[in-house]
């Protein structure tokens, strides 16, 4: 368990971790998971069992779905039915304490770093509605318009108006108002947040930051010190208008699994200044149209499926860009049938496609070679048109004023009704 012992930065003897590159028996492993970096070993697949050992995570098991559905008393999300939400960290101590009576809040977040979101983008916004509705709990919403600002150079106001064009793509995924608070970085860090930014930055030394991203001397001060901005909406008291005097307040985080190495920061500091550990939910990537070796990117725009696509966009990406696991020829797909576990198509359907029985029909049909390559895209095609068209009719609904009341600071009057 080397992995597991360079990684986990829940124990305390191990600080230094490697999350760009991980070394095993000497050799230089390929595989890279980070919030800035998601690239499989050269033409392979993420290896998301490993990344559990390496991150110090914990598998989500089929009992802890049922555990869901039992306290929610609704079906599980497709995303938990279907193992997108793959990996937790102390899911269960949420789910021990909402069983005792207690509550919880969410906290997610977008680096608003383009002007549309893709698909995969959607994935923990849509995830993150369904447990605000199953729990009816408060959540807060983190637009890192800093981070993107340093990270892509962006200038202070265009990372800002993009915040404010994410936040409406967000709001169109159909939160609660009254139990949903947005806040832009540049808008909102200070007094009790910013607080928690210092005692977490006293807590940090500059090899545990190093260790844990990566960071080298050629890069600005900027990104060294901006950890701490994303660790601390984990802890109640950054939000005094919500939680005032309720700082034994659990947190609950839902994302993919890019996002861990800041909340593993978090998790080691968090005792330490006096607050639980943040939990996490964390979900597999939503993968490049060509193929499982990366997640869907913003920055190339034929790997992805952005919600601003149009039916025609989406119809020509899908036919020439998602990478198919059919055979060459219609007579070798019929006798050896498709490789499910690379096709591309099949895979979208399963994060997209509602109905069970349907994927399941697919999946035999196309894996036994009675389907054909051209017939499951079309079926993928039209779920996805769908899909955009519905996002892009809500988000036209979301006015300027509505943007401003879900990101005023304000009390939530129905926070835990
Ligand atoms: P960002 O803007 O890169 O991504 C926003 C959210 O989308 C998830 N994500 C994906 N999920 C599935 N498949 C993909 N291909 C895919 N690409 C991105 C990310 O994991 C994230 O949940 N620094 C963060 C913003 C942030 C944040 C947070 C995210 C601030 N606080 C708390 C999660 C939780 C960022 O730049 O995310």
């Amino acid at each position: 368990m080397k992995h597991k012992q360079l990684l986990d930065l829940d124990s305390q003897e191990n600080q230094n971790i490697g999350a760009m590159e991980i070394k095993e028996n000497g050799e230089e492993e390929q595989q890279i998971v980070n919030p800035w970096k998601v690239e499989a070993k050269e033409g392979g697949k993420i290896d998301y069992d490993k990344l559990i050992d390496q991150f110090g995570c914990q598998r989500i098991n089929q009992s802890l779905v049922k555990r869901v559905r039992r306290l929610t008393s609704r079906a599980p999300h497709v995303f938990l039915r279907r193992d997108i939400f793959f990996a937790h960290r102390d899911f269960n101590e949420i789910l021990d304490a909402y069983e005792r009576g207690e509550k919880f809040y969410l906290y997610t977040g977008r680096g608003p770093s383009s002007e549309a979101l893709h698909l995969g983008h959607l994935i923990p916004f849509m995830f993150t509605k369904y447990l605000q509705d199953a729990f009816k709990v408060p959540l807060v919403i983190q637009l890192t318009d800093d981070e993107k600002c340093m990270w892509k150079n962006l200038t202070v106001e265009e990372s800002q108006r993009l915040a404010r064009e994410n936040a409406k793509d967000i709001i169109a995924c159909g939160f609660d108002i009254t139990r949903t608070f947005i806040f832009s970085d540049f808008d909102y860090v200070g007094g009790a947040f910013y607080k928690n930014m210092v005692k977490v930055g006293k807590c940090v030394t500059y090899n545990k930051v190093v260790g844990i991203f990566g960071f080298t001397g050629e890069d600005h001060i900027g990104k060294v010190s901006f950890p701490p901005v994303q660790a601390v909406p984990s802890f109640p008291s950054s939000f005094p208008h919500l939680f005032s005097g309720q700082d034994n307040l659990r947190c609950l985080i839902p994302c993919a699994i890019d996002q861990d190495p800041y909340f593993r920061m978090t998790r080691d500091v968090a005792p330490r200044i006096g607050y639980h550990k943040p939990a996490l939910i964390e979900s597999l990537f939503f993968p490049a149209l060509q193929g499982e070796t990366g997640k869907m990117s913003a920055s190339d725009p034929n790997s992805a499926i952005y919600v601003t696509d149009s039916a025609k966009d989406i119809k020509s990406k899908i036919n020439k860009f998602a990478f198919s696991g059919g055979q060459d020829t219609i007579e070798k797909h019929r006798e050896l049938g498709a490789d499910l576990e690379v096709d591309i198509p099949y895979k979208y359907l399963k994060f997209f496609l509602d109905d069970d029985i349907e994927l399941a029909y697919i999946g035999k049909e196309y894996g036994a070679g009675r389907m054909l390559t051209g017939e499951v895209k079309q079926r993928l095609i039209q779920v996805l048109t769908e899909i955009v068209e519905r996002h892009r009719r809500a988000r036209a609904a979301v006015t300027d004023e509505m943007v401003d009341a879900f990101m005023a600071v304000r009390p939530l009057p129905n926070m835990f009704d």
